[in-house]
């Protein structure tokens, strides 16, 4: 298993892997599937253009023996720029417990290290127990904020947050 960069020609499997997400976690994610599956190519394109850009958002890909097999989002605040946030983070089940979610976190700390951030901060839906364990792991608390799934309003999301070292 290898991490890399979302390529800006890659807006297909951008779409297949994100859509492979949110059909298998559907309570995890801000959007519905039927909501992703009725955008145009051109939506795909534009966040693919959003993550591939220099000093910019990011996704990392996850790949086995060139599949992918998960992915996170790294994304800069456009309002603090000390501030970064990670989304989107998702493994395969097959996949699952073998440290892909940890490998796909710790190039985001770098990622977001390299930026010189000195908060990260997520959303994560209440009782979601792996991701919030993954998330504590590598120290990140709950900040008390709190929120509505958008795409379930009858789930409520808890805010994390992690202080990075390179704070400046
Ligand atoms: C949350 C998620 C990304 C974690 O991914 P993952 O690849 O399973 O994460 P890891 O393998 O790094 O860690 C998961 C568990 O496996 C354990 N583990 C990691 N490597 C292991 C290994 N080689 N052998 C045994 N156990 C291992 C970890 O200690 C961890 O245990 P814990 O849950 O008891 O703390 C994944 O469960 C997922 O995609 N969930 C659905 C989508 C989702 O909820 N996303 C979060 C949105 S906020």
């Amino acid at each position: 298993m290898y991490i890399r960069t979302l390529q800006p020609n890659e807006s297909k499997l951008f779409r297949e892997i994100r859509l492979r997400a949110l059909a298998e976690s559907p309570n995890a994610f801000g959007e519905t599937l039927q909501q992703a599956q009725a955008q145009p190519e051109t939506y795909w394109e534009e966040l693919t253009d959003s993550v591939t850009q220099p000093n910019s958002h990011v996704m990392f890909l996850a790949e086995q023996a060139e599949q992918a097999v998960g992915f996170a989002f790294g994304l800069v605040d456009r309002k603090d720029a000390k501030v970064g946030h990670i989304g989107g983070m998702w493994v395969d089940p097959t996949f699952r417990a073998s440290g892909v979610g940890y490998a796909l976190m710790t190039e985001i700390l770098t990622w977001a290290d390299q930026q010189r951030r000195n908060k990260l901060e997520l959303w994560v839906t209440e009782g979601n127990v792996k991701a919030i364990s993954l998330y504590e792991r590598v120290g990140f608390v709950d900040t008390g904020k709190r929120g509505v799934l958008p795409s379930n309003s009858s789930l409520q999301i808890i805010q994390m947050s992690l202080r990075l070292q390179a704070s400046k």
